[in-house]
């Protein structure tokens, strides 16, 4: 007599054939995706746009008035700031790193590192000096005399820049399991014309600019449901961990859960709104009311009025909290479905959340009570040494950075005209991205390693339909 076990597959069979039929079958099959992913990626703010526009479209949901506000916010990120005084937009520097936000969010998408010989548009660097070996856990970086926390390469007239930096590469090449070789490129920083000599056990972390739609979902989430993904200690023991950062916001004088920027170094959008203001264009806020040149030897800073008013603040933090995410594409192609089946099984999914649901946000309610697929937890993950900034940031060593969202990342090379990736955007496609991967990540890598070239295509074409 037969075993129950060897007809299993033909039962197993049965039921998906069954279960094809008829939508309502509770037969759970194999070839489901383990996560329910739909088109509309940031949910009601959702946009059906794959233009070279598709990261600057207001939220299809905005009431009329919203609306309004959000193009008053569009105007203010896209002015361009000259030396005071002046009738329209004085104020910047007298350091800077450019002159408007659109600037480096260029059509509300991402920066690059420069190519050979170019200028640094939208990539900048931090700096710090080492914390001592008996720092509290999560103390703010510790300014380098005379620079500040970020190097200001730009200056108004009259007035040295701090100093500018050098990329160059070195090449290496990965061989994954089927024999096809990946080259990968590192970067190397030299400073060069620094206004006076920095200090050799100077910390840098470079940084590109971040894309910043979707931004007020994100802001949107609760903490509790960000908190609940937390495993510091790896106690389910999958090797992934996720810390959260916890950072100081000017506003409440307290420290709070870290969300924007490539290490969840700002609590609010707010404040990383002033903090831009501020650090990359050299405007006050009320939040920021000493000048990014204070204390420097060359500069005289002045305490003056703010020189963004808390209007113009709250339009520009209105801007980014509702710029529409675009739509999922190709969610039916078999082979996106086949990669998103791939994505859960190399453990992707594990920081890369796919769905998450929005909780109320304050003044925003196009992104309130949303269900979005974000692709990220919002923690912190050691992502090995190759990757490593070894900069601390409050909670986040130098091993460590946030878990990107990856909504629209298949729209980058439309909109940016490039494909750079990772924080210092060291990546020129999304596989040299994975394969950087490492620390918690390292399993994921060595899976996508693993894989047979149809596999890796298939990932691929899940990463662009998103
Ligand atoms: C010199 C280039 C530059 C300029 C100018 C600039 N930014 Fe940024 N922006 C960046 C970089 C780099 C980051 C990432 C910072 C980090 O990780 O510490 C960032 C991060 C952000 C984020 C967080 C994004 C995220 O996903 O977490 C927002 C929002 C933002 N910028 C808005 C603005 C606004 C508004 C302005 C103008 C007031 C502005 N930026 C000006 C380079 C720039
Ligand atoms: C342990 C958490 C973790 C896992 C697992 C993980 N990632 Fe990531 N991923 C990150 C972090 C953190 C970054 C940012 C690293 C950086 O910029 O240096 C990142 C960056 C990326 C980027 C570039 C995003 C950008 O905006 O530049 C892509 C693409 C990506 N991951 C895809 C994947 C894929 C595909 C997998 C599975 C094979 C995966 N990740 C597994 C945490 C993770």
């Amino acid at each position: 007599m037969k075993s129950f076990f060897s007809l299993l597959p033909l039962i197993l069979l049965m039921s998906i054939l069954l279960s094809a039929c008829d939508a309502e079958s509770p037969v759970a099959v194999e070839s489901t995706p383990v996560f329910a992913t739909s088109e509309l990626s940031g949910g009601e703010t959702t946009v059906f746009d794959a233009s070279s526009h598709a990261f600057s479209t207001p939220a299809p949901n905005l009431s009329a008035s919203a609306f309004e506000k959000h193009l008053e916010g569009d105007v203010e990120f896209e002015a361009n700031f000259v030396t005071a005084p002046a009738e329209v937009n004085p104020g910047l520097g007298p350091i800077y790193n450019n002159i408007s936000c659109i600037n480096c969010h260029s059509r509300d998408g991402r920066g690059r590192p420069p190519k050979v010989d170019e200028k640094f548009v939208s990539m900048l660097f931090r700096l710090s000096l080492p914390k001592p070996a008996d720092a509290i856990d999560g103390q703010p970086p510790i300014p380098v005399p005379g620079f500040g926390t970020q190097l200001n390469n730009r200056a108004i007239f009259g007035t040295a820049p701090e100093g500018k930096i050098k990329i160059d590469y070195t090449e290496q090449t990965l061989t994954t399991a089927d024999g096809t070789r990946v080259h990968l490129r590192y970067p190397n920083y030299t400073f060069t014309e620094t206004y006076q000599p920095l200090p050799e056990e100077v910390e840098l972390s470079p940084r590109v600019a971040p894309s910043v739609f979707g931004l007020g979902l994100l802001e949107a989430i609760p903490e509790d449901t960000i908190l609940a993904y937390a495993d510091e200690a790896d106690a389910n023991g999958d090797g992934i961990s996720g810390k959260p950062n916890y950072v100081w916001d000017v506003v409440e004088q307290r420290y709070t859960l870290g969300r924007f920027g490539w290490k969840a170094n700002q609590p609010t959008l707010l404040q990383q709104v002033a903090a831009a203001y501020h650090d990359d264009m050299g405007l006050t806020t009320s939040l920021f009311m000493t000048e990014n040149s204070a204390g420097q030897s060359q500069l005289t800073a002045h305490d003056a009025t703010p020189e963004i008013s808390d209007e113009i603040l709250e339009v520009v933090t209105f801007y980014v909290q509702t710029l529409a995410v675009p739509a999922r594409r190709n969610v039916d192609d078999p082979q996106v479905k086949q990669g998103e089946v791939l994505f859960a099984k190399a453990q992707c999914a594990s920081c890369h959340v796919p769905t998450l649901r929005t909780g109320v946000l304050a003044g925003v309610p196009s992104v309130s009570n949303q269900t979005i697929q974000p692709f990220t937890d919002m923690l912190l993950h050691d992502m090995g040494p190759d990757l490593a900034d070894n900069r601390s940031d409050f909670r986040a060593n130098g091993r460590e950075w946030r878990t990107p969202p990856l909504w629209g990342i298949g729209l980058v090379r439309r909109v940016n005209g490039h494909t750079n990736f990772l924080h210092d955007g060291r990546a020129r496609d999304l596989m040299e991205a994975i394969l950087w991967h490492g620390g918690e990540a390292a399993a994921s890598r060595q899976a996508v390693e693993q894989m047979s070239k149809e596999e890796r295509d298939a990932l691929i074409a899940f990463l662009e339909s998103l």
